[in-house]
């Protein structure tokens, strides 16, 4: 395991994190507003998801929550991630490491930027959505990695901080991205378009 303890409550991870959550949310408000308003050129998502792409949309943004709520809560209110908040970040954990290259292959080819789908074909997903996909996909898998070389005999105490601080801020960014990303879709699918 890395270092546990840190600074608790909004000093040092804890403001950035609130604050990239506000940042995202008032950005968020904002481009439904204008969407709404007509003034966002905005594509309707392609319809028709088939049973297992939703469950497993579904069952990844459960993971995604998962390790948020207990790590961001650890972050806020304990400095610790420790208990039973541990065990279900690593069921949340286990379960994106399993989803993660399945979405990866499930949505990579629709999220290409610049070219269709098939062509004639309504495009799945549109330019939000796609640097949304992919920006979770990277930072997902610097999430994943980062503590697992943590477990390489290799690094020092400052080593494994860095590793921390590296896994917390891509975690950060997945969610972020998840957010934006499961916006956009369900936008796409009010037909706010
Ligand atoms: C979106 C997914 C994830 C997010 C948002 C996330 C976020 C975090 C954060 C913020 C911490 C630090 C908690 C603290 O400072 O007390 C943490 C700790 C940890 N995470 Fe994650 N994580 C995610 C996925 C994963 C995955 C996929 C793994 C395993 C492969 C993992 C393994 C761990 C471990 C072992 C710790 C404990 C580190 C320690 O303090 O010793 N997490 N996570």
């Amino acid at each position: 395991m890395l270092a546990t303890t840190h600074a608790t409550g909004l000093q040092g991870f804890g403001w950035k994190m609130i604050a990239s959550l506000i940042l995202l949310l008032l950005f968020i408000g904002w481009h439904y507003f204008q969407a709404v308003r007509g003034r966002e050129p905005f594509m309707k998502t392609r319809p028709g998801w088939g049973f297992f792409v939703k469950i497993f949309y579904f069952v990844a943004v459960a993971a995604i929550a998962a390790c948020a709520v207990t790590s961001f809560g650890a972050v806020l209110f304990s400095g610790k991630l420790l208990g039973w908040a541990l065990v279900f970040h690593m069921m949340g954990a286990g379960t994106f490491v399993f989803l993660l290259p399945i979405l990866a292959l499930m949505w990579g080819r629709s999220s290409r930027f610049g070219q269709a789908y098939r062509p004639g074909r309504q495009e799945r997903f549109n330019g939000l959505a796609k640097l949304a996909f992919w920006i979770m996909l990277f930072a997902g898998v610097i999430t994943i990695y980062s503590p697992l070389i943590s477990m390489l005999p290799i690094f020092g105490t400052e080593g494994l901080e860095i590793l921390l601080d590296i896994h917390r801020y891509s975690g950060l960014a997945v969610v972020l991205a998840a957010i934006l990303h499961g916006y956009v879709v369900w936008l796409g699918r009010q037909g706010q378009a």
